[in-house]
């Protein structure tokens, strides 16, 4: 393929309140590319319009004007082709954890042997093979979001849409999470667009880190992170002298959109 992935031309995307019969613009004049095989990080200021994007991306929300295209085909309707992960695990707590994540392939109508083995390799890969026949509330916060992934990874989505989904889980795990997500993403070469408050795991985590605007949200700056793949743990990381000075670049750019 020669284009990008995914192609967002002057997007203007609104809310309307038929309450209060107003609009409110919560994306305006965006444009931004995303590769085939793609990491793409995108953070700003709360408000800024980054879950609104996802979800017209993911095909819930209507461009008022502009184009939203994926492989040179205009965005339609949400699609088995763009997997999205949430900050909320949703998984079913009522489903052991090999029936949440092959769910998708239930409802694509995949026998039970098949999906039970796809859903294997997936919990395999997300580190999980062990919580198979386990409930979700006997899982920890950061198992509950990698059974999550594994679920999303395992409808075998061209695109992977992750809105802040390590935010709830605590610090510690949450530097885990971004070390696996890296190694399962190499694994799989999904295209992922993941949204971020925070500034450091987007350098962690991404090959271009995209800075929006507040408020209506535009694309500010795009910032290529060229650190290799085998580099991306937090002890080589915090040793290494050119993701800080990246991530300085990244949130310099924050804080300027913020003042
Ligand atoms: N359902 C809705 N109806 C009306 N306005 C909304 C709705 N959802 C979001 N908004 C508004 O649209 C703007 C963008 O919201 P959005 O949730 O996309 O921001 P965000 O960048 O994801 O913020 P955060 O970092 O806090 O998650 C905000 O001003 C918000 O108040
Ligand atoms: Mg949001």
């Amino acid at each position: 393929m020669t284009g990008p992935k995914i192609a967002v031309r002057d997007l203007r995307l609104e809310y309307f309140s038929e309450e209060r019969g107003e609009r409110h613009v919560a994306v305006d004049a965006l444009s931004l590319d995303i590769a085939e095989n793609e990491f793409l990080c995108v953070v700003g200021p709360s408000g800024c319009g980054k879950s609104t994007l996802i979800a017209a991306i993911a095909g819930f929300l209507k461009p008022r004007a502009g184009t939203l295209t994926m492989n040179g085909r205009p965005i339609g309707r949400p699609g088995a082709d763009r997997g999205v992960v949430f900050q909320e695990y949703a998984l079913l707590p009522w489903k052991r954890v090999i029936d949440n994540v092959a769910l998708g392939l239930k409802f694509k109508g995949m026998g039970k042997a098949e999906r039970h083995a796809v859903a294997r390799r997936f919990l395999e890969i997300t580190n999980l093979a062990d919580a198979a026949q386990k409930f979700p509330h006997e899982l920890s916060g950061g198992m509950k979001q990698r059974a999550a992934v594994a679920r999303t990874l395992a409808n075998a989505p061209e695109v992977m849409l992750m809105d802040e989904p390590f935010a709830a889980v605590d610090a510690q795990t949450r530097l885990t999470l971004q070390e696996e997500l890296v190694r399962i993403w190499e694994r799989s070469r999904v295209t992922v667009m993941f949204v971020t408050h925070s500034v450091e795991e987007a350098v962690f985590l991404a090959d271009r880190v995209v800075v929006l605007t507040p408020g209506p949200g535009r694309v500010k700056a795009s910032v290529p992170i060229p650190i290799a793949r085998e580099r991306r743990d937090w002890t080589t990381m915090n040793a290494d002298p050119e993701f800080a000075r990246l991530r300085d670049v990244v949130l310099g750019l924050v804080r300027g959109v913020a003042a």
